[in-house]
Parts: structure tokens; sequence; C-alpha cells
């Protein structure tokens, strides 16, 4: 009797073991399959699967030391956004998560040319899609805002699982890689939160000394084209309360909406935000009648913002000229080979406007990068 109520505890117990030990395996291969998965297609996911890194350490990891890249998309910027995020990749070399908020009826035709793109280039990022939204309660902030020009405002409250990253408008073009302008957050002091450029850089051309009616930071205000975010520092903060007090307290005297709201934000909180030079944030404004922008004079722009339509339109050529090398490029031979004569060619022909002028700005960025790479 005794003896097989041993023989049946062992029976047991060694029958636990193995189904411990198949699940153990399993579990590794259901890994694997999902790293391999993961690897050779494009990445993206929806916004009703969690917004965050896959359960595994990697991901996690991989999440965690990524640079985060964030843009919003209504109307008719679809294309536009392609190209702007096209710039991004190609240059980079680190892995870029990109967060995309986009109205509805855009998502099937961003999703369709980001997924075209070839194995070699999509394996370095991956994409997630949401829909233009608000935080809660959420009726009330749409009832203040309009959808999507504020949506930068609230990207602190709704990617609450992400650190830190870099806002652009959809009418921006990287001409360095992406590790150059993050490297400023390296440089943030304990206070600051954000990084901005200023709006401009002469008194006399400038727009918030001489038009604002509103408070605006510093001398001739910020441009909120291209923000380094830290969400993590925002969301400590009190600027969520604040934007909203100011947007009540100011709402009919401002003009560029949430640029204006964070130029007032920084009028009081000034020791809250880190200026970066004009190369970071070089606009139509910047040569349109003298080239006013000292460090992209010397050494070229990082970031260009082709603000008013100029990365479509036929006002500063050069902006458009940037815009279609990166536009055409297909992926197929190297940049230098390919990507980087069509810019210097596009530039060549608009070199007698005011912007094609100084030409060099629009090129010398590129040009260093990819000499290096060759080496
Ligand atoms: C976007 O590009 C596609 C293909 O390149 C083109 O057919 C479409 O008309 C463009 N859309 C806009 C809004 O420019
Ligand atoms: C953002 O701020 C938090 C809190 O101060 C800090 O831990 C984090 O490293 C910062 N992120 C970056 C990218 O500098």
């Amino acid at each position: 009797m005794r003896r097989r109520v041993i023989y049946k505890f062992w029976l047991s117990a060694i029958s636990l073991v193995v189904l411990y030990l198949l699940y153990v395996v399993r579990q590794r291969t259901d890994q694997n399959v999902q790293r391999v998965t993961l690897t050779e297609k494009p990445r993206e996911r929806t916004e009703d699967e969690r917004l965050g890194p896959t359960e595994l350490d990697n991901g996690a990891k991989l999440w965690r030391n990524s640079i985060h890249l964030s843009i919003v998309v209504c109307g008719d910027r679809g294309n536009e956004s392609i190209t702007l995020i096209k710039s991004a990749v190609l240059l980079t070399k680190s892995y870029i998560v990109i967060h995309i908020f986009a109205e509805g009826e855009l998502h099937s035709s961003l999703q369709n040319q980001l997924n075209s793109w070839p194995h070699h280039i999509t394996k370095n990022f991956e994409y997630h899609l949401y829909r233009t939204k608000y935080p809660e309660p959420s009726q009330e902030w749409k009832l203040l805002f309009k959808p999507c020009a504020s949506q930068r405002l609230f990207i602190p409250s709704l990617l609450t699982n992400v650190d830190s990253l870099l806002y652009v408008d959809t009418d921006v073009l990287f001409l360095s890689p992406l590790e150059k302008i993050w490297s400023h957050f390296s440089r943030f002091n304990s206070y600051q939160v954000i990084a901005m450029a200023p709006d401009n850089e002469v008194r006399h051309t400038a727009w918030y000394n001489r038009f604002a009616k509103h408070p605006y930071y510093g001398e001739l205000g910020v441009n909120s084209g291209v923000i380094l975010m830290n969400l993590t520092r925002i969301r400590a903060s009190t600027w969520l309360t604040s934007i909203i007090k100011y947007h009540k307290e100011y709402k009919s005297k401002m003009t560029y909406g949430d640029q204006d709201l964070m130029n007032i934000y920084f009028h009081f909180h000034p020791d809250e935000l880190y200026i970066y030079p004009c190369e970071w944030n070089y606009r139509p404004d910047h040569c349109m009648y003298t080239s006013v922008c000292e460090g992209a004079n010397r050494d070229g722009a990082h970031v260009l913002h082709g603000n008013r339509r100029t990365m479509q339109n036929q006002k500063q050529r050069a902006f458009k000229a940037v815009y279609s090398a990166f536009k055409e490029y297909d992926f197929q031979e190297k940049l230098m080979i390919s990507f980087l004569p069509m810019l210097l060619r596009n530039l060549e022909a608009v070199a007698k406007t005011p912007c094609g002028k100084v030409g060099h700005i629009f090129s010398k960025r590129v040009a260093q990068f990819l000499n290096q790479e060759e080496k």
C-alpha cells in the first residue's frame, strides 16, 4: 500500500517536470518565431494593440535605446510625411520608433507606402499608427482645440510609455542622421524639458516682436516645427494645465495656434526651454532676403523645414529641390551614387534663386555624411 503511494507520487512528480520542460521549450520556440517575424515584416502595430514594446526584454531594451520620432499627418500631407520618414531612415544608423498620429482615412495609404520599402530599410525602424486623439476627458479637449493643429501638445499624455521624442512637422527633411539632433538631449540641464529653435534671427523681418499681441519667448519667439521633448519631464511638470489656462486667457489674441501657446508657456517658464540654433530648423525665412543663419552658412543645415508649403510649391525652389531628390530616390543604388548627384543637380538648377544662391546649406551635411560613410 505505502509503496503504491510513493510510486504514484513519483510518477506525478516526473510528469510535472516533463510538462514543465515541454512548456519551456515551447516558449523558447515561440519567442524565436516572434523575433523572426519581427525582423522580416515592416513593423507596424495598430493602436488596438498595446502601445508598447513586446514583452521580451530585448524589445523593452530596444524601445528604451531607440530614437523616437513623432509626426501628425492630416489632410493632403500624406506624401510629404512619407518623404520625411525616408529622409530620417536613410541617414540614421540607430533603430527608430516612429509614432504617427493620422486621420483614419490616411492610414491605409501610409501603411502601403511604408510597407513597400525594401527589407534593408524597413529592418531599421518600426512604426505605430494612431488616430488623432486627445487625453481624457477627450470631449473637453476636442471642444477647446482643432484636431490636428494641437495634437503635438498632448503627445506627453498619450505616449505614456515613451521617455523622450523628436516631434517634427510633416514639411521637414533631415540632412544629417537623427543621432545628431538627438544628442542635444544630453546637453539639457536638469530644468530643461523641450528644445526648439528661434522663430527668426533678425528683428526687422521677425513676426513675434512686430505683430504678436500675446506674450512670447525671448526676443523673437520660438518655432514649433522641430521639437525635442523629454516626455518624462513634461509629464512631471504643469505643462497640460498651464496650456489649458493660457489657451483660455489668450485664444482671441493668437494667430499660429499651438506655436503661440508654446511661446506663451515658455515666456512664463523660460528656464524649461533649451534653444538650439537655426541650423536645426532651417526655413525659407533664413535665406529669402539674405542668408541669416550663421551655423548653416558655415556648415550647412541639419534639418530643413519648408514651411508655407515650400517643399511643394515654387516659392523657394531650393527646398523643393531637396524634397524632389528624396522623393525620387528609389532605394536601389547607394546614396552616394544616385541620391547625392541628383540632389546637387537639382540645387544647381535653382542656383539663381535667393535660397539657391546658398545651395551648400542644402547639401553640405549630406555630402559630408556620405563621404565619411565611404571611408
Ligand atoms: C501622393 O503620391 C501618389 C503616388 O506618388 C499620387 O498618386 C497622389 O496623387 C499623391 N497625393 C497627393 C495628395 O499629392
Ligand atoms: C528625460 O528626463 C528623465 C528625468 O529627468 C531622465 O531620466 C531621462 O534620461 C531624460 N531622457 C533623455 C533622453 O535625456
